[in-house]
């Protein structure tokens, strides 16, 4: 089933994996807010507020789930008063479990993470996403921006299909940073803490800190190399996936 378009795909496990999340939540925390990947794209508010709310992708990675590329992970984060609190990362092929809790640092499967040391932005692995929009405008600008960052030059580029798990990726130190425009919210907010409890920095790809709500994002090891994929790509308007 397609949504926005016809390469950004829905299942039913996508819907299923939402309902029972959320349903299981409002029985311990009735009062609390949510914001799901499925419940807006069946015309829910996509408003961060400032009570409590959990932030779920049932499925990130769903054309991977789809066509059966291993990265697949189940989302969710938890914002109070705008600040995200708490995240957990489930990559379920891989059966590794990433959390974070904010000031208390970020695990996998129980052992602690931490971002790569490297300075140099030519040392470094860099993952970004082709996204979900083919309108040809836009595939030119994410080419573009991937001939910028591959020539400066940078040991490789990657991309796992799943936002959340190249975040993770970064927080363990395998990739230096991580970068997209046309993000939603609910596919970064659980990774986010996830980022910066591992020592990793989270700013937005027109520059200043991540706002969850932007569609942008680049997260990366530490402030410079951030800094210099800005440089490449950011300053650009989102043209969104
Ligand atoms: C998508 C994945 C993909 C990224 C897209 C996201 P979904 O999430 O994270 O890697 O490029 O921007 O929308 O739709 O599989 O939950």
């Amino acid at each position: 089933m397609c949504k926005s378009t016809s390469v950004d795909l829905v299942t039913k496990t996508d819907q299923k994996v939402e309902q029972l999340i959320i349903s299981s939540v409002k029985e311990k925390f009735p009062t609390h807010g949510f914001i799901g990947e499925e419940s807006v794209a069946d015309g829910q508010p996509c408003i961060l507020s400032e009570n409590p709310t959990w932030i779920i992708d049932p499925v990130d990675g769903t054309t991977n789930f789809v066509h059966g590329y291993p990265f697949v992970a189940v989302c969710i984060g938890f914002a109070v008063k705008k600040t995200l609190e708490f995240g957990v990362v489930y990559s379920c092929i891989e059966d590794k479990m990433y959390t974070a809790r904010r000031g208390k640092g970020a695990f996998c499967n129980g052992e602690p993470l931490q971002v790569s040391q490297q300075q140099e932005i030519n040392q470094s692995l860099i993952a970004t996403e082709f996204g979900s929009n083919r309108d040809p405008d836009v595939v030119d600008k994410i080419f573009s921006n991937m001939r910028k960052i591959l020539c400066l030059p940078v040991h490789g580029m990657r991309g796992a299909g799943s936002a959340a798990l190249n975040m993770c990726l970064v927080a363990s130190g395998s990739v230096e940073a991580y970068y997209e425009i046309g993000i939603h919210c609910w596919d970064v907010a659980a990774a986010a803490v996830i980022v910066e409890e591992a020592g990793g920095v989270l700013l937005d790809l027109e520059g200043g800190p991540m706002d969850l709500m932007s569609r942008r994002i680049v997260a990366a090891n530490n402030q410079p190399i951030a800094e210099r994929i800005i440089k490449e790509v950011g300053g650009v308007s989102c043209c969104p996936g």
